[in-house]
């Protein structure tokens, strides 16, 4: 844990409109600041920074918290990561962090300082002429500029034993935590370390916080293995880190692109599509995955377009489509991997290339593939299963030109006609649009009832309790005194006064963090919730922020308010769960004829 005053600093030296105008435009409006909120798109700006109360709130996603719930939603950072990036930002040193230590021998900071320092000795290497002439004319000859070997870190590991071993030992690293960092291995004739990485360019893996992680080496001829990768450390897991995820994770809100290799990720990075990474050496993990969840909605496979890519890129899009992603597969054409095809498309490679992503037509020929593979056409039956699967994919497809296009191509291989074919689409269309209608109609009904709410579930069980515990944590967490209060048991109120579980955390956790005097910084409730707890939390603070009646009187009525409202529903609130299980069973059996209904008419 690091401790409330050292939070105070990074605050303190991290002045909230300065860090988030590095990230958005600001406008000053009366004390406050707006803009346009950086977590979703919008026309009017409804992002507001409070400079007096150190926070930031958007009127219109909800998004909320302060400058370190920023860094975490905007840098997608964990809450220590957040604060390690704030504290490089202010210049201030974290105290080291017990869980990060390695229990063995050799400590993480240790083995992440040594990688700065090599990477740096190759990256120096390239540009000797006399060490790495042979390392920068292969990276040139593969259509790398200064810039992008530059924005990569690439280095070159000369040939020879004792290059970067010299080097970090007279940095002060001794041979322990080189070979524990795989930097190099211990003869075991002489004792002496040398190096692992030999007369190979280099190019680093750095982790989302900036830390170089690991390194991967190149062979510059046929020899093997073509890349010597760092194996796993005290400061890195292979299976759990992504390279270039650095520079991919603030572009790839709505996309990751997942390449196999490091030299196809430098291509299409240099091309204008920073959104890509790719595993580092292996098959992608269960815990890969789980990260790319966590930064995108959609990942675009771009493997390898031979057989060996493309069956990767079946086991990979099941692994994806596990954690939920929506994943779709992009085979280059005309090269055999994505930097191929930047080499050999020159000028006219970022055109072609975004037509691949954007374009669903490969996604409707993969599509129709997979369609026509499980149906006999000669089959008359099948044929007209087949036939309307087709319509409903064609259905979802926005432009009508592009429509007509895949109705052509569906009529000429099912032999049905076109016209026909269009109808069914078309019908197909108006029930996605019904369907969608009611949903959209759903899902305002929903959101007022609380239904669906992730960060309060409990909402839809006592809206109006909910409500009330709210208003009184917003006042609270507004006028910290009342904690102190509440803790000196001049106001009554305790954890079990409360509906949600949600609002009893927030009350139990501000409780713990206020001290005898009114002191409470909102700051430390990062530690225990997420940006979206977060940002609810502070919701519930603007809201009081803007009415004028906030006193410890009122605070006290709506205590009662709370028990009055707790009485009656807190076993009313399990009665109505169970109501409403008993009602969707019931409506769940009402259903089937139904949809047998519609299918006739
Ligand atoms: P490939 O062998 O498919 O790459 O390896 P390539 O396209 O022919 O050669 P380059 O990279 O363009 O020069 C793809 C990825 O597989 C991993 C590396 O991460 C590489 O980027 N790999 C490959 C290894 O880790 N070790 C190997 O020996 C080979
Ligand atoms: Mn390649």
């Amino acid at each position: 844990m690091i401790s409330p005053e050292i939070i105070e600093e990074i605050k303190y030296r991290c002045d909230i409109a300065d860090v988030i105008s590095s990230y958005v435009p600001l406008k000053r409006a009366g004390s406050n600041y707006n803009g346009h909120c950086p977590f979703h798109s919008e026309r009017t700006p409804s992002f507001t920074v409070f400079p007096a109360t150190r926070s930031f709130y958007c009127f219109g996603c909800g998004a909320g918290g302060d400058v370190i719930t920023f860094i975490m939603k905007r840098e997608n950072l964990d809450y220590r990561s957040a604060l390690e990036m704030l504290a490089a930002r202010a210049g201030i040193e974290l105290p080291q962090d017990e869980k990060r230590e390695d229990t063995v021998g050799v400590k993480r900071e240790r083995i992440l300082s040594m990688n700065r320092d090599a990477a740096k000795f190759f990256h120096s290497c390239l540009y000797d002429p006399k060490l790495g002439a042979s390392g920068l004319e292969y990276l040139t000859k593969r259509g790398l500029t200064g810039a992008v070997i530059k924005h990569f870190g690439l280095g070159f590991a000369p040939d020879g034993f004792g290059n970067v071993t010299d080097y970090l030992t007279k940095m002060g690293y001794t041979p322990e935590e080189m070979s524990t960092g795989f930097l190099c291995g211990i003869s075991k004739k002489s004792g002496r370390p040398y190096d692992y990485f030999r007369n190979r360019v280099i190019f680093p893996i750095i982790d989302v916080t900036g830390n170089v992680v690991a390194f991967g080496g190149r062979v510059m001829d046929d020899s093997v293995p073509k890349y010597l990768n760092t194996s796993d450390t005290p400061a890195f897991k292979k299976s759990r880190n992504l390279f270039a995820l650095n520079y991919a994770k603030s572009k790839c809100a709505d996309r990751l692109i997942l390449c196999e290799g490091y030299m196809d990720v430098i291509a299409l990075h240099a091309n204008g599509f920073e959104n890509a990474v790719a595993t580092l050496g292996t098959a992608i993990t269960p815990e890969q995955a789980r990260i790319m969840a966590k930064y995108t909605k959609q990942v675009i496979i771009s493997y390898d377009s031979d057989d060996a890519g493309q069956r990767a890129a079946n086991k990979a899009m099941k692994l994806l489509s596990e954690v939920g992603l929506d994943v779709r597969v992009l085979k280059v054409t005309g090269a055999k991997d994505p930097d191929e095809f930047f080499r050999k498309n020159g000028s006219t490679a970022y055109e072609k290339f975004k037509l691949l992503l954007d374009g669903s037509r490969a996604q409707f020929e993969f599509k129709l593939d997979g369609v026509l593979s499980r149906y006999d056409i000669s089959v008359v039956d099948h044929r007209i299963k087949a036939a309307a699967e087709l319509c409903r994919i064609i259905s979802e497809v926005h432009s009508a030109a592009e429509r007509d296009v895949y109705i052509g191509v569906v009529s000429k291989k099912l032999e049905i006609p076109a016209d026909s074919l269009k109808n069914d689409v078309k019908r197909a269309m108006k029930e996605r649009d019904r369907v969608q209608k009611k949903e959209e109609i759903k899902a305002v009904i929903n959101k007022t009832a609380g239904y669906g709410d992730r960060v309060n579930p409990d909402t839809v069980k006592n809206t109006g309790a909910v409500n009330t515990e709210e208003n009184i944590l917003g006042i609270l967490l507004l006028y910290p005194e009342n904690l102190a209060a509440v803790k000196k048991e001049k106001i009554k109120l305790s954890g079990g006064d409360f509906f949600s579980d949600f609002n009893r955390k927030v009350f139990e956790e501000s409780l713990a963090r206020c001290d005898d005097t009114g002191k409470f910084d909102f700051s430390l409730l990062n530690e225990v919730f997420d940006t979206d707890a977060m940002g609810r939390i502070m919701s519930m603070v603007v809201r009081r922020s803007k009415l004028r009646e906030n006193g410890t009187e009122l605070l006290r009525d709506m205590i009662s308010k709370l028990r009055e409202e707790t009485k009656y529903r807190k076993n009313a609130g399990d009665d109505m769960a169970q109501i409403a299980d008993i009602l969707a069973l019931q409506r769940n059996k009402l259903k089937k004829p139904s949809a047998a209904d519609k299918k006739d008419s």
